[in-house]
């Protein structure tokens, strides 16, 4: 672990051997990747990430992990509006911290972000958090070992009461009728690992590592290549959607609200 020196090649020592592929191609997108998930349109994001930081209830202030950050979408999002939330902001991708760095340092809200060079399978925030945050991660991690592995320190990472929120691709019956796999491993050709989940395995995952108290919601995003051209004006509708139990099973994102017990 390391923590504000991103100094070339801090992530190899610890990341785990499962994921050594997507760590250089997360080396090699940094700089791109924002521009690369602007493509999903403004209505995307508005859908998740503002549905998500709204039912965080983060007005509330503590401390926050943001578990596999990447270049800081969420972790800047969260900084500069929330003023009283303290963030742990955690990546194996040297690269993709410093372009976060690079952002912090051009604002007010530095002070209240650490960043950590670490692996999420392993890591611990240095204090006890109120919020766990993983959006997009968790679908990358290859093995079921290192899945459970991840959300039992999650699990660990919260104090009592606290409150995961997990974001990952839901797989829904089109992309069986269609063919599309569930897992598909691109490591071999020197990509990475990525999969979809089915709610009732989320549910299954996250009882199993003690959280309770937990509710699914889905994101109405249709693909990427519909999606990015709705107007942005209809996430108005989609976070009335987001708000009913139904919408566990609409849309390809699947948000997941979990709590440690108190
Ligand atoms: C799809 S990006 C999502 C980034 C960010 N959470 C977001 O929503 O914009 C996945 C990120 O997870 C990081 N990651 C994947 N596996 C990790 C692990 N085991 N430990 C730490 N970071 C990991 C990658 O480096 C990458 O930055």
């Amino acid at each position: 672990m390391m923590s504000e020196d991103f100094s070339a090649g801090c992530g190899e020592g610890f990341v785990n051997p499962e994921q050594r592929s997507e760590l250089s191609v997360r080396e090699q997108m940094a700089q791109t990747y924002a521009q690369l998930v602007a493509q999903r349109g403004a209505y995307w994001w508005y859908a998740v990430r503002e549905f998500v930081l709204e039912r965080m209830r983060l007005h509330q202030g503590g401390k926050l992990y943001d578990a596999g950050c990447g270049v800081g979408l969420y972790t800047l999002a969260i900084a500069e509006r929330f003023a009283a939330v303290e963030i742990f902001a955690v990546d194996f991708s040297p690269a993709s911290l410093q372009q976060l760095r690079q952002q912090l340092d051009g604002s007010s809200v530095g002070t209240r972000v650490q960043l950590f060079c670490a692996d999420i399978t392993h890591f611990l925030p240095p204090a006890p958090v109120r919020w766990v945050l993983c959006t997009e991660v968790l679908q990358h991690l290859p093995t079921l070992q290192l899945r459970r592995q991840a959300l039992e320190r999650f699990y660990q990472a919260l104090h009592p009461g606290g409150e995961l929120w997990l974001l990952v691709a839901r797989h829904r019956r089109w992309h069986r009728r269609r063919g599309i796999p569930k897992e598909i491993d691109e490591r071999p050709h020197g990509g990475y690992f990525r999969m979809r989940f089915l709610p009732r395995e989320l549910l299954q995952e996250l009882r199993r590592a003690g959280f309770r108290r937990i509710r699914l919601y889905g994101a109405p995003v249709p693909p990427v290549r519909l999606g990015r051209r709705l107007p942005a004006s209809l996430w108005r509708c989609a976070l009335w959607l987001e708000r009913l139990p139904v919408s566990a099973y609409l849309g390809e994102v699947l948000i997941a609200q979990a709590h440690k017990p108190c």
